[in-house]
């Protein structure tokens, strides 16, 4: 299907459009027709936003809340009046089907009303000192400001929500962004950047830049930058915090969720139908998307044909067609990626339940597969495709140590309803989240988001990302009139 070209998009280098040296198509990952085009920020474009943020650094800091907040809920409307259009963008870039792009941009809404809301309630704390003699007579306030600019790198999977979740924290802490949206998919931020140049921030506040990931490098190293906040794969966030040890630097890696299943668990319906949509959900390219499945072991068979029958009943196809559940992973080479994982993993003894076929360009055919080997790319690692991996557990308790045998730790989904159950999961098991009676995938955007072990390093969450953009300094005071 052929996809309406839109017009070049500008950058948007401290609050301008312009345009940068060379430009390139951004494609619909479906059929590969291109959707759009923009251009790649110069060297000089980029020093002069990362030149305009630290300069204004100190202006945007000593902005008064209600500035902040609202344009954050100019853009919050704005976002809103034309959702679906930049649903209609994000399916055109990322392949993501129609209606979950629809999802995508509510929640985008809903990060930009909780960023205006936090801004005007980021106060402070007061703290007692009186509690030895030695403090007697004094109090402390607790304060954050900001660190300054920050540099925020966003994937390609959610356009616009991860882009909004490094965006306005920053804008309501205080802090001027710089934004590195994905290669493959810069145009929604590139539109926010348009919905910002309508509000009354200073323009130096926000840049949106598409640089080619070889030269990011640059941007991560300025000193001028001293918070980097990056959402990616594992070895490029490892090397980010190798590479500027002296900076403060979260990452969100993404992991391989896990969901479990109790043998009594009542709603055996319902948790097979989450497992089986939110396996598949954006092709499974989600960091949160359930990829292993632990089932007690007098349930499993049960189960196992539940899910099978749920994921065969998902609708894939062309994501802009409205049923369309599973579409197609972000490039022919992704699926070719997630194909032969599932073929080693099939060659070395694993079952296919269903699927497993031959992909066709960039659709991957929804997978289910049993008895695979503990070692497997498609348990150990990420698969960030329409891959779910099953697997029989003796207790709840081994259940809990098969969510923990992984080197990740972003989130886990645990099918309980006993209470002990469910407290036991949350002490036990090492992961950013617990999410009682539904799947890994579950994310409120005001919730703490991030990972333990290779899934990251600080949280996502507006007020907490905020607190990952400031730093606590105390003021002493006396005590007495
Ligand atoms: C992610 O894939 O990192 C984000 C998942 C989400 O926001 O739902």
């Amino acid at each position: 299907m052929s996809q309406r070209l839109r017009p070049v998009s500008p950058i948007w280098v401290a609050g301008r459009p312009q345009h940068g040296e060379e430009e390139f198509f951004v494609t619909h990952p479906f059929d590969d027709s291109p959707v759009g085009a923009t251009s790649w920020a110069t060297a000089g474009q980029v020093e002069a936003a990362v030149a305009a943020a630290a300069g204004a650094a100190a202006e945007c800091a000593a902005l008064p809340a209600h500035v902040r907040a609202e344009a954050l809920d100019h853009v919050r409307r704005r976002l809103d009046e034309e959702s679906e259009t930049c649903a209609e963008l994000i399916t055109a870039e990322s392949g993501k089907p129609i209606a979950w792009a629809r999802i995508e941009v509510r929640r985008a809404v809903s990060v930009f009303r909780w960023a205006a809301e936090e801004a005007r309630r980021f106060g402070g704390e007061v703290q007692r000192l009186d509690t030895d003699a030695t403090a007697e007579g004094r109090l402390a306030l607790v304060r954050r400001f900001p660190r300054g600019p920050v540099l925020g790198i966003t994937p390609f999977n959610f356009p616009l929500n991860l882009v909004a979740h490094k965006v306005a924290p920053a804008v309501a802490a205080g802090c001027p962004i710089i934004l590195k949206p994905a290669p493959a998919t810069p145009l929604s931020s590139l539109h926010l950047g348009a919905l910002f140049s309508e509000t009354d921030l200073p323009p130096a506040m926000l840049s949106v830049l598409p640089v080619p990931n070889h030269r990011a490098d640059q941007l991560v190293e300025d000193p001028r930058l001293p918070v980097v906040s990056f959402t990616g794969s594992g070895p490029v966030g490892r090397q980010i915090r190798q590479r500027v040890p002296g900076k403060h630097v979260t990452l969100e890696l993404g992991g391989n969720g896990a969901a479990l299943v109790a043998a009594d668990y009542p709603k055996r319906d319902w948790a097979a139908e989450r497992i089986a949509v939110f396996g598949n959900y954006q092709a499974g390219q989600s960091c949160i998307a359930v990829q292993r499945v632990f089932i007690e072991a007098p349930a499993y068979a049960d189960m196992a044909n539940r899910i099978v029958e749920q994921v065969k009943a998902l609708p894939s196809g062309d994501p802009n067609d409205p049923s369309c559940k599973v579409g197609p992973l972000i490039s022919a080479d992704a699926a070719e990626r997630v194909q032969s994982w599932i073929e080693e993993a099939v060659d070395e003894g694993a079952k296919v339940l269903c699927g497993g076929g031959p992909r066709q360009g960039a659709l991957v055919e929804p997978t289910v597969l049993a008895d695979v080997r503990a070692d497997a790319k498609v348990l150990r690692e990420e698969v960030f495709g329409p891959v779910l991996v099953l697997a029989s557990v003796d207790s709840f308790e081994a259940g809990l140590a098969a969510v923990n045998d992984s080197r990740y730790g972003l989130q886990a989904g645990v099918f309980t309803d006993r209470l002990p159950q469910a407290m036991l999961a949350h002490r036990t098991l090492d992961v950013g989240g617990v999410v009682i009676g539904d799947v890994p995938s579950f994310r409120a955007d005001q919730m703490p988001y991030g990972g333990a072990k290779a899934s990251g390093i600080g949280r996502e969450g507006v007020r907490s990302a905020m607190e990952d953009y400031t730093v606590e300094r105390v003021l002493v005071l006396p005590d007495v009139l």
